[in-house]
């Protein structure tokens, strides 16, 4: 059990446009970090040490386990999805069939019939999975894929369906991805198992960002389809492990406590997206020195 320190609740002022970083994910994923990427990346420096290993136990769409392994921060990365289309473009990607679906992507015309088609198929490889997880992610509104999503109505310029539907910036990303793919490990599971099986190991670090359910908080059920989970179990797990880490959470009093029950730092940070619209959550750690 850690001493409980004074939680030590500061804005981080750095607003951080998303246009500004690399976008590496084949997902737009709702809740996804790509905002938060300067700042994963100045708490990967502070360590001083390169960590051997990057669990990302809440992986969506990755884009925090992609950058490290593209930008060499770390040596390994392991991500974990529980959801099993998200985990189909994974393990299709990284199983060695990043060519096969980024040429699939390319030879798709999008119109509402062909998608109607596609999206009523069922079974198959794994990579049909994929391919079909990521229309189903680049033509839903919010890029949603939990039941009772719905598909973009107007989208960007009334392009409507095809609004986010860039086949040869998405094949040029699995291309990528399939490139480097021996850096990175994927289980589809449960995030804390993977963080247990880790949890005694000093050079590993684990950057934690789960559905935003906590303390009766409704904004990640309607945009994952597994959004329960163990918060104060996680709390508790997280608690244990002998290397670094770094959570997110939204800006709930519930969490706040959750954090200063288990003797966890938390400063809030804000982002402004594409949009501008700006935002803040939570980051949450032991040591969140490397802030300031
Ligand atoms: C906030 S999102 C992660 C977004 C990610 N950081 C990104 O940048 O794209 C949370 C993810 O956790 C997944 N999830 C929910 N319960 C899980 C569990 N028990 N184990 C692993 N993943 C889980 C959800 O399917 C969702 O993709």
């Amino acid at each position: 059990m850690h001493q409980l320190t004074l939680i030590n609740v500061d804005d981080i002022q750095t607003v951080v446009n998303v246009a500004s970083v690399p976008q590496r994910s084949p997902f737009r994923y709702p809740g996804g970090k790509t905002w938060l990427i300067p700042q994963v990346k100045r708490w990967l420096f502070s360590m001083g040490t390169k960590p051997r290993l990057l669990v990302e136990p809440f992986a969506g769409g990755g884009i925090v386990g992609l950058t490290a392994a593209f930008e060499e921060l770390v040596e390994r990365v392991v991500l974990v999805e529980r959801d099993e289309q998200v985990a189909s473009v994974w393990r299709a990607i990284l199983g060695g069939d990043a060519d096969w679906l980024a040429n699939r992507i390319m030879n798709f015309e999008m119109c509402h019939e062909t998608l109607e088609t596609e999206l009523g198929k069922g079974g198959g490889p794994i990579r049909e999975m994929a391919f079909r997880t990521l229309l189903r992610n680049r033509t839903n509104h919010g890029g949603i894929m939990a039941p009772g999503a719905g598909l973009i109505k107007y989208g960007e310029n009334g392009k409507g369906i095809s609004s986010r539907w860039y086949p040869r910036t998405l094949a040029k990303r699995i291309r990528e991805i399939g490139r480097i793919r021996s850096k990175i490990e994927f289980i589809q599971g449960d995030g804390l198992d993977v963080i247990r099986e880790h949890a005694c190991e000093s050079e590993t670090a684990f950057f934690i960002d789960p559905p935003y359910t906590a303390a009766g908080k409704k904004a990640g059920r309607r945009l994952y389809t597994y959004n329960e989970i163990d918060h104060e179990g996680l709390f508790t797990l997280t608690e244990s492990v002998r290397g670094k880490f770094l959570m997110t959470y939204d800006d709930a009093k519930g969490v706040r406590d959750m954090a200063a029950r288990h003797g966890f730092f938390v400063e809030t940070v804000a982002m402004s997206n594409t949009h501008h619209t700006k935002m803040q959550e939570l980051l949450i750690s032991k040591d969140l020195a490397w802030v300031r």
